[in-house]
């Protein structure tokens, strides 16, 4: 089936199999690897993108659901060079180790604070609590949030 969506602000369109994911329709038909598939069954949070603006595990809809809707991802965050605040401020605090996970925080993360722009420690836990990291001990990511935050 043809899907035809738009994607950080173009729109594009691919032939899928009707059982495709979204993750699967950015990941492997529109070039975009940075929303990452690491369980495929909504446990980790590593392929977050914003669907006409909801956060969702992009690995549990499907392309077919994406189809004439918005969809943001995290190579849609940055401002040409210039990086997102989240993005920077994960770099700077150390909040990146294996990387892996990343990606889907920057997401979230993003999410919080264009609703919640200088949120609590829990207010962002509570945010996050769908994305799982086997590196940081989360809080390096914590203070990456709240750096943030401050930009
Ligand atoms: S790959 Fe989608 S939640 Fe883990
Ligand atoms: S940095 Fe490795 S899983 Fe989070």
């Amino acid at each position: 089936m043809l899907v035809r969506t738009n994607v950080n602000g173009d729109w594009r369109e691919a032939e899928v199999w009707p059982g495709s994911s979204l993750l699967y329709l950015l990941r492997e038909h529109l070039g975009l690897p940075g929303s990452k598939n690491a369980c495929e069954q909504g446990e980790c949070g590593s392929c977050s993108v914003l669907l006409d603006g909801d956060l969702v595990c992009s690995c549990l809809v499907l392309a077919a659901q994406a189809d004439g809707h918005a969809v943001r991802t995290v190579e849609g965050l940055a401002d040409g060079d210039r990086l997102h605040p989240v993005q920077e401020a994960f770099a700077d605090t150390g909040a990146v180790q294996c990387g892996f996970c990343t990606p889907g925080f920057v997401v979230a993360a993003a999410d919080l604070l264009s609703r919640v722009p200088d949120p609590s420690d829990d207010e962002i836990r509570e945010a996050l609590s769908g994305n799982l990291c086997r590196c940081t001990g989360y809080s390096k990511i914590l203070d990456a949030v709240h750096q943030a935050a401050g930009r």
